[in-house]
């Protein structure tokens, strides 16, 4: 994929929207704006072609995308995505957390489905370039919340053979968000995949692509059904090693103060939260960071004893979330605790701490998007 990506320093047009939300409504929506249901006046798109590269940038008014029936994303998945927050400081200022992280994650997704990818100047100049009409949808910080970003690429040449797509857009739409799933107040329980799993090794598991997420739907109703939140996935080959939720990572806390999350084996997202978390408990909290696999029979034996004393799930859209009970069609494994342990706490209050600008950020994770 050399060559395919672009290294100018994209410059994007911007046509504003006639029909931008009153006032009064956007304010509605930011007072509970919930996740993912509403829309900012305005989104990016930008277009690479084989020939010419990457043109036509332009934050435009947010509505329906011109593709066609036999686009390679729509027949063939050929399809790659982000999920990064903007937050409000105090001062009015926006910020975004650790953009270099999703921009080459987002690199090495769109390498595994043969799609060209932006560099990091035009990935943070679409995320500044649509804050820039679109800063009043950032809600203010009360309730953790934040304008989710939602960056993607689509192959959009229709052509039935199979072949990496000559044609591509890169878009960025973005919405307003609240809570995720129940925040810290209530912790989630799981329904453990017995039969589907997630990915296989050398499969597209590390990839952040819409088929994952479309493969994961059935368990996601199998969860729903068995009044669980979240699924959790294992290893293919020997359904032993635990790997990650639907939509998160996992982690444990020990009680002789270990951090413990499964190893990246290749069939994990690289979370960027989950690595942040593991920074900052080693760096700030003392803690020892464990990454390495847990199996779902440790699980079970370490909640039991006492060993595992918190388990929680950690994202960009959930921050961190306690889990509850792990719930499988042969056994219950109950919450390690009913409400969020102290070290879930003091994460969760350090990491939106930075995010939110209310400590000082020493690693330089946070990048400003708008004045
Ligand atoms: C499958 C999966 N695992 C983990 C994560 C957490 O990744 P991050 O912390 O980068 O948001 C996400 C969310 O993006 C996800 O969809």
């Amino acid at each position: 994929m050399k060559g395919m990506t672009a290294t100018r320093d994209a410059i994007f047009e911007t046509r504003r929207s006639t029909t931008p939300a009153p006032a009064a409504a956007r304010a509605r929506i930011l007072a509970d704006p919930g996740f993912g249901i509403h829309f900012t006046d305005h989104m990016v798109t930008a277009r690479w072609t084989a020939d010419a590269g990457w043109h036509d940038a332009v934050v435009g008014p947010f509505g329906p995308l011109p593709i066609l029936p036999g686009a390679a994303a729509l027949q063939y998945a050929q399809q790659v995505f982000e999920g990064i927050k903007a937050y409000r400081h105090a001062d009015g200022s926006v910020w975004t957390f650790r953009p270099d992280r999703n921009a080459a994650r987002l690199r090495a997704s769109a390498e595994r489905f043969f799609l060209p990818a932006p560099d990091d100047t035009l990935f943070l100049n679409s995320l500044r370039a649509l804050l820039a009409v679109d800063h009043d949808w950032v809600p203010e910080p009360e309730g953790e919340k934040s304008l989710y970003l939602r960056p993607y690429l689509i192959g959009t040449e229709q052509f039935l053979g199979v072949r990496p797509s000559p044609e591509v857009t890169y878009g960025v739409i973005a919405s307003p968000s609240g809570a995720y799933v129940g925040g810290l107040a209530q912790p989630a329980d799981v329904w453990l995949s017995e039969d589907v799993v997630r990915a296989a090794p050398g499969g597209t598991g590390e990839a952040k692509c819409g088929g994952n997420y479309a493969a994961g739907l059935g368990p996601y109703a199998e969860a729903k059904a068995h009044g669980c939140q979240q699924t959790l996935f294992l290893d293919a080959e020997t359904r032993t090693w635990v790997e990650e939720f639907g939509g998160m990572n996992v982690m444990f806390v020990t009680s002789d103060n270990r951090l413990v999350t499964p190893a990246l084996t290749g069939t994990i997202l690289h979370g960027i939260t989950r690595a942040s978390l593991l920074q900052l408990a080693a760096e700030d909290f003392g803690l020892t960071a464990e990454e390495r696999r847990v199996s779902i029979a440790e699980w079970r034996e370490c909640v039991a004893d006492g060993t595992f004393t918190e388990v929680f799930a950690c994202g960009t859209a959930a921050v961190i979330t306690p889990i509850g009970a792990l719930k499988a069609r042969g056994f219950d494994v109950p919450a390690a605790r009913d409400t969020a342990g102290e070290v879930t706490r003091a994460l969760r209050e350090r990491l939106t701490d930075i995010q939110y600008g209310r400590v000082p950020d020493t690693r330089g994770w946070m990048v400003p998007l708008h004045d």
